[in-house]
């Protein structure tokens, strides 16, 4: 039965792969009258939305925004502004939460997952205004007023790593949050590169930390000298010809999303085929394993969502961190462009002790892209760590952070927590580690 679904879907799919958009429309209208459903009710369906689609899938109220930064990047923020079953009173001023997703994903992680599951709609629940950024050159933000993602053998609009999307993208969306909610201030959860940019931006732009009520960490990524994801480490000897090289073939982006990964994730993912373990095996590379958390039942809607796209330089300055063991800007990869970017020879590195903001750190013992000692290393120089918290169970991994089964009870129930003590000012500063 979900065979055939499968092979009609795939089918039409193909058929109907340059112009799906007109058909999206009638397809999202038939789908929110018919759906009324906790977890993912069709995973393939749930791969071929777009994040504003789903969340309207699932009843709950969505709001598109876009932004401009300063140097031309159009900026897509999504927003569910109230919950759905729970603090649903629309236009009602509410404290606002903004997430920030990590490499090569979007605002579709906050909410991929599920109502019941995903932190978006906990959060909305909780009765929280929720904004889900988008970094430059993913899914939702890959345009720009002048610059062309697409153009050959010109690759501007992606020269840029998450020292961009820190000091520049970060700071625009939040004013942004802020301006049209109401606000002066928010409390920030992000995810591995969330939070890597979420350093760049208090430590860079300082002024930003008495915009941010408190910032929680998950999976925290500054240090990586002791990373272990096997996709990673192949990397980082080659960081700095990496960009080099994919200049001179006219390459920017690295795994855009494209209908062709959405469809190969439906037709070789999910529940019936024997092709699973090996999509299980993509994730591994990238995120780390933990069968304990790990629905394979999800893939096909994860592989819709994710990778959602970066720049080549987003992952040779990860590059750059591995193999030099510091928390530095991007080397521009010569002495001179470098002392002409940053006036000195050598990057600077990131000032941790002017991040002021309270900072929770969550992190896990086999986590291969935030070690522990890596995570230390971060606490003790951040200007004001207030609390390190291990996920209760040793084999959560990087992506479980954000599709682990019960991330909801080892994670996110924390989370709302802390935020909740944080504003009703009773939360001591202690190190739970
Ligand atoms: C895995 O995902 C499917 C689809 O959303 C859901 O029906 C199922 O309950 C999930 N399994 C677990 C153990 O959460």
């Amino acid at each position: 039965m979900i065979r055939t679904r499968l092979l009609v879907l795939v089918a039409t799919y193909v058929a109907l792969a340059a112009a799906v958009d007109f058909a999206q429309e009638e397809k999202i209208r038939n789908l929110i009258e018919n759906v009324d459903t906790r977890y993912s009710d069709n995973v393939f369906e749930d791969a071929n939305l777009n994040a504003p689609e789903l969340i309207a899938k699932y009843r709950y109220p969505i709001e598109v925004h876009t932004v401009t930064t300063d140097d031309g990047y159009i900026l897509e923020m999504h927003r569910i502004p109230y919950g759905r079953d729970a603090n649903n009173v629309p236009n009602e001023k509410k404290t606002v939460v903004f997430l920030m997703h990590g490499l090569l994903s979007s605002s579709a992680d906050f909410i991929i997952m599920g109502p019941g599951s995903a932190l978006g709609y906990l959060l909305a629940e909780e009765g929280y205004d929720v904004w889900m950024g988008n970094a430059r050159g993913n899914t939702y933000s890959r345009k720009h007023v002048t610059l062309n993602p697409d153009a050959l053998l010109n690759t501007d609009f992606w020269k840029f790593s998450w020292d961009e999307i820190g000091n520049i993208d970060l700071p625009t969306m939040i004013d942004y949050a802020l301006g049209v909610s109401g606000q002066e201030r928010l409390h920030y959860v992000g995810h591995s590169q969330g939070t890597t940019s979420f350093f760049v931006m208090t430590s860079l732009r300082p002024e930003y930390n008495d915009k941010i009520v408190s910032m929680h960490a998950l999976a925290p990524v500054a240090y990586m000298a002791h990373n272990t994801s096997p996709l990673l480490n192949f990397l980082a000897p080659q960081a700095n010809s990496i960009e080099g090289i994919s200049a001179i073939l006219g390459i920017g982006e690295f795994l855009p999303s494209s209908e062709i990964l959405t469809i190969a994730g439906e037709a070789l993912c999910n529940d019936e085929v024997a092709f699973q373990p090996i999509c299980s095996n993509i994730l591994f590379l990238i995120g780390g394993w933990n069968e304990a958390e790990h629905n394979a039942t999800m893939m096909p809607a994860l592989f819709g969502h994710t990778p959602a796209g970066s720049s080549v330089r987003q992952l040779a300055h990860y590059g750059q961190s591995i193999a030099g063991k510091e928390f530095r800007r991007y080397d521009q990869g010569s002495l001179l462009s470098n002392l002409a970017v940053y006036g000195s020879f050598k990057p600077p590195s990131y000032d941790l002790s002017k991040i002021t903001t309270p900072v929770f750190l969550h992190y896990s013992d086999s986590d291969p892209l935030a070690h522990v000692e890596d995570v230390d290393r971060l606490f003790s120089e951040l200007g004001r760590p207030i609390g390190k918290f291990r996920v209760p169970m040793a084999s959560f991994s990087h992506l479980d952070y954000m599709y682990g089964i019960n991330a909801k009870e080892l994670l996110f129930d924390r989370v709302i927590n802390l935020i909740r003590a944080m504003d009703a000012n009773t939360f001591n500063e202690i190190d739970n580690n």
